[in-house]
């Protein structure tokens, strides 16, 4: 009932004008957090999935409805608008050039490439995960978000105690509008931060966030970039 009042206001509303075919790939956490929220804001949901019949997989399914399905990773990006990478984050080169052409694609990128080193958990990469997914794919759109917060803040952003903010980085702004509609529609407060370049500093947002997170002398917190007036 929540996800029919929510599209019915979304789209009185206007902010979800299209419904599109949004392909997730990987069905963890993350997965598991968007696809239920993309549906209830009335897209169709493909997972890929390595294993896609597998039971987790099709609970998965059913936990999304609203015609969801699952497929193989590179079969669910067939006839998707918007691609989500919800994979390990020392794997994303591998993983979308396995997804094969994404040519005029929205890619939502939510991953962290991250090691343990002597400061804790590390940033991986001397670029970002999302300029590393530019490139693979150059005619895609890129936007990263959704890498900062933990999923179940994802889902329910009021349990931080306030408003959250998602940071967006990407070079088309229609694609960062359109994901910003997604992130409005979950009770997020999508922050546009400019281009993939800037994806580097969104991704050591939770190189901060992860290691206070989990360090017990360290404050815990979530993001609230505020806007100026
Ligand atoms: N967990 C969080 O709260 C959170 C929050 C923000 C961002 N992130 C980032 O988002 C990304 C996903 O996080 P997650 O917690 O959802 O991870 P996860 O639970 O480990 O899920 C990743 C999914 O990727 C697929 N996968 C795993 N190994 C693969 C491989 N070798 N090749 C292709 N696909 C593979 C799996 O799906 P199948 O088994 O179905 O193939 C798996 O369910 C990570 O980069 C993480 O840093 C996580």
């Amino acid at each position: 009932m929540r996800r029919l009042i929510l599209t019915a206001i979304l789209l009185a509303a206007g902010q979800a004008a299209s419904a599109d075919t949004i392909a997730i790939i990987g069905t963890g956490d993350v997965a598991g957090a968007l696809g239920p929220e993309f549906a209830a804001q009335g897209h169709t949901i493909v997972y890929g999935s390595r294993n896609p019949d597998r039971d987790s997989v099709q609970e998965l399914v059913a936990k999304t409805g609203d015609g969801a399905s699952s497929t193989t990773q590179t079969e669910a990006v067939v006839d998707a608008d918007i691609v989500v990478l919800a994979v390990p984050g020392m794997l994303v080169a591998k993983i979308t050039e396995s997804l094969g052409d994404l040519s005029g694609k929205i890619i939502i990128d939510p991953t962290n490439p991250m090691f343990r080193g002597d400061a804790g958990l590390e940033h991986a990469v001397d670029t970002s995960n999302a300029e590393i997914i530019q490139a693979v794919a150059p005619d895609a759109f890129v936007v990263k978000a959704f890498n900062t917060l933990n999923w179940r803040t994802m889902v329910e952003p009021d349990s931080s105690g306030g408003p959250v903010s998602i940071p967006l980085a990407g070079d088309s702004a229609d694609a960062k509008e359109t994901v910003a509609t997604l992130c409005r529609g979950m009770g997020l407060d999508p922050i546009d931060v400019g281009g993939v370049e800037n994806a580097h500093w969104v991704e050591g947002m939770l190189i901060l966030w992860i290691n206070n997170r989990y360090t017990s002398d360290r404050d815990s917190f979530d993001f609230y970039l505020r806007r100026t007036p």
